[in-house]
């Protein structure tokens, strides 16, 4: 019955249909655009994250510069199928391709535009650091005002995670593309987990897990930004801390570090020192409550100071799936301070306000 009324309305008027067919999808396009707003006004840890163009994000072990009014998001572009590496028998060895670095851009640290790949991979070149088969890791990027060059500095490895070297890369824009420099055994040792941070007086740090993870480095970056001065301090001797980040307030430095067990959670902690290369003196777990001795199920990679805000500060966690790589999520909390310690809360959902 339906079907022959619809045929009659066809035939008696196909230029009706047709703009009523406009309508309709005009009107599903601008519900689905509040809707994406309305998702977006809220940070809610742990669930799938879209692009302003609707795919999930792939930034994973990521940092966020900020430049002239916005915030750029750089992380590992993880190939979409997961592997376990059967020669690599001392450990669980889960990789996904290397896909290189992808770069978000958003405003409001809720809205993110892909920018694309801005560090690709190599497909073709099987002897490059940039191969999909390698690993490429916690990137992280500063701009360096003398040079006026962003820097991107990150873990490079081989597939077993024996090679253990820094890898630089650098791009005159912040969406790049970024031109890859090599890597390296900063001052002749290891470098896996790692960040850099650039302090106030333009001097830029890198700050690694090195000798087999037991130990972590803090290297003082030349004047580019793109090689070591080889002054150098060697911090919580044989802890194995890694995933580190590095933070600032009021004066002095933080650092949130993890333990190490690979793609799996465990205790964070943090440190707090007067000076970069000073002595770090541990103040314990920042988290807390309700799954705070498993960092939330998730390991630390950044904390970002809100621009423009003072004392608001964001800490960034991966809650790694090692299965299914791609498909780790991104656990961000407000970090507030309390009796002079930073303090890491479990929200379910929380606004920047
Ligand atoms: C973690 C590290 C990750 C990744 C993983 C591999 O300890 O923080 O970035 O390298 O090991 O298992």
């Amino acid at each position: 019955m339906l079907k022959s009324i619809r045929k009659e309305v066809l035939q008696a008027n196909p230029g009706l249909v047709k703009y009523c067919l406009l309508i309709f999808t005009l009107a599903s396009y601008i519900y689905a655009c509040t809707q994406s707003q309305k998702e977006g006004a809220e940070i809610i840890p742990g669930i799938i994250w879209y692009d302003t163009e609707g795919n999930p994000i792939n930034a994973h072990g990521g940092g966020i510069m900020y430049h002239e009014g916005t915030y750029y998001w750089y992380g590992e572009y993880k190939g979409d199928s997961t592997y376990r590496l059967e020669w690599v028998t001392t450990w669980e060895c889960w990789r996904a391709d290397a896909g290189g670095v992808s770069c978000y851009s958003s405003k409001d640290l809720l809205n993110w535009k892909f920018e694309g790949v801005v560090l690709p991979s190599t497909p073709h070149d099987t002897i490059s650091d940039l191969h999909p088969s390698q690993v490429i890791e916690r990137p992280k990027v500063i701009y360096n005002d003398k040079t006026k060059k962003f820097v991107m500095w990150m873990h490079i490895e081989s597939p077993d995670y024996e090679k253990a070297h820094a890898g630089v890369a650098i791009s005159d824009t912040p969406t790049g593309q970024f031109t890859y420099l090599g890597s390296f055994k900063p001052n002749g040792n290891d470098s896996r987990d790692q960040t850099v941070f650039k302090d106030d007086d333009g001097r830029a740090y890198h700050i690694y897990s090195s000798e087999w993870n037991k130990t972590l480095y803090i290297g003082l970056l030349n004047d580019e930004y793109t090689q070591h001065t080889g002054k150098y301090t060697r911090n919580f001797i044989n802890l194995s801390r890694e995933a580190p980040a590095v933070f600032r307030h009021e004066g002095k430095y933080y650092l949130i570090s993890s333990g190490c067990t690979g793609w799996d959670p465990n205790v964070a902690e943090c440190a707090v020192a007067d000076s970069l290369l000073g002595e770090w003196q541990i103040i314990g777990n920042p988290c807390v409550g309700k799954d705070a001795d498993s960092t939330f199920f998730a390991q630390s990679t950044f904390v970002l100071p809100v621009a423009g805000r003072k004392d608001t500060y964001i800490a960034m966690f991966d809650r790694w799936n090692k299965t299914n790589l791609i498909d780790s999520r991104y656990v961000w909390l407000p970090l507030t301070f309390k009796d002079g310690k930073p303090v890491i809360e479990w929200k379910d959902k929380w606004t920047l306000d």
